[in-house]
């Protein structure tokens, strides 16, 4: 069974005190549920083990949140960005090496919202580079504007994001690992979800691309306005492996509505 991936980008929102108050609420519910299925003998391990569900959160939060990590495998912890450079003379940055010390496994880079503040494809090479060499999985972010979609260059723009990052790839096979989410920047925190139809034709013109590049199976997520009512309908295209969830994974209850609705698609409810 192929792996899917619900992924809650926090952003900067959550204090390490909402993080218990989360994760108590949260496991218990997700164990609840899942004790629930097991009980009735309507689930498969390996579909639950199918889905990875993982937490970006910032920074300050990560020791907190990584504590619920230990105690339940069923999450993961991501970093939203990360540094080029191991360790040095850089106020405020963090690198790759500090994420291995405390064994975060992921990291988001290259965010439509770090490239607002002026992140460069160049920047996410080297991030990406960096991440590689210390095996953390690079989730990169690319994604058309409103006003490129509006003059059709969407395909174009994807094409470029692509090509800047992955010719700039120096580990051919650690680039394996790499897993890219379309945002559409204008379906970001807008509420106007990418249709389905619409995601799944730009995630396999992704997929065509990177293959291209030399991904043999690609992975692919979609993100932008993700909720629990339409959540469904990507996971069910069956090209989209896992979504990017950004405003709706803030409220415990909303992003378990997710889980449950991907469990259901893969579950075959
Ligand atoms: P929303 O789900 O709030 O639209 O955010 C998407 C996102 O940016 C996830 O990285």
């Amino acid at each position: 069974m192929e792996e899917i991936y619900l992924i809650g980008n926090w952003k900067m929102n959550m204090l390490p005190a909402d993080v218990l108050a989360y994760f108590d609420k949260f496991l218990i519910n997700l164990r609840k549920y899942i004790n629930t299925k097991k009980e009735k003998r309507d689930i498969k391990i390996k579909t639950l083990d199918a889905v990875k569900t993982i937490f970006a959160v910032p920074y300050i939060d990560m020791f907190y949140a990584n504590l619920y990590a230990n105690e339940e495998k069923r999450i993961e912890i991501a970093a939203q960005n990360v540094f080029h450079i191991d360790e040095g003379s850089y106020t405020g940055e963090v690198s790759p090496l500090m994420l291995k010390s405390i064994d975060i496994k992921y990291s988001i880079i290259g965010h439509s919202e770090r490239r607002k503040m002026g992140e460069t494809s160049k920047d996410i090479f080297q991030k990406a580079n960096a991440l590689l060499k210390h095996n953390i999985v690079p989730i990169i972010c690319i994604g058309e504007s409103k006003d490129e979609e509006e003059k059709k260059k969407t395909k174009e723009v994807l094409k470029k994001q692509i090509k800047e990052i992955m010719e700039n790839i120096n580990d051919k096979n650690s680039m394996q690992k790499i897993i890219f989410a379309y945002e559409p920047l204008w379906a970001i925190g807008t509420g106007k979800h990418c249709s389905k139809d619409k995601a799944n034709e730009n995630i396999l013109y992704i997929k065509e691309v990177l293959k291209e590049e030399g991904i043999e199976n690609p992975k692919v997520l979609y993100g932008g306005s993700v909720n629990a009512e339409n959540a469904r309908e990507y996971i069910e295209t069956k090209n989209i492996d896992g979504l990017l969830v950004g405003g709706a994974s803030l409220k415990h209850t909303e992003f378990l509505k997710i889980y449950v609705e991907i469990i259901k698609v893969l579950n075959k409810e």
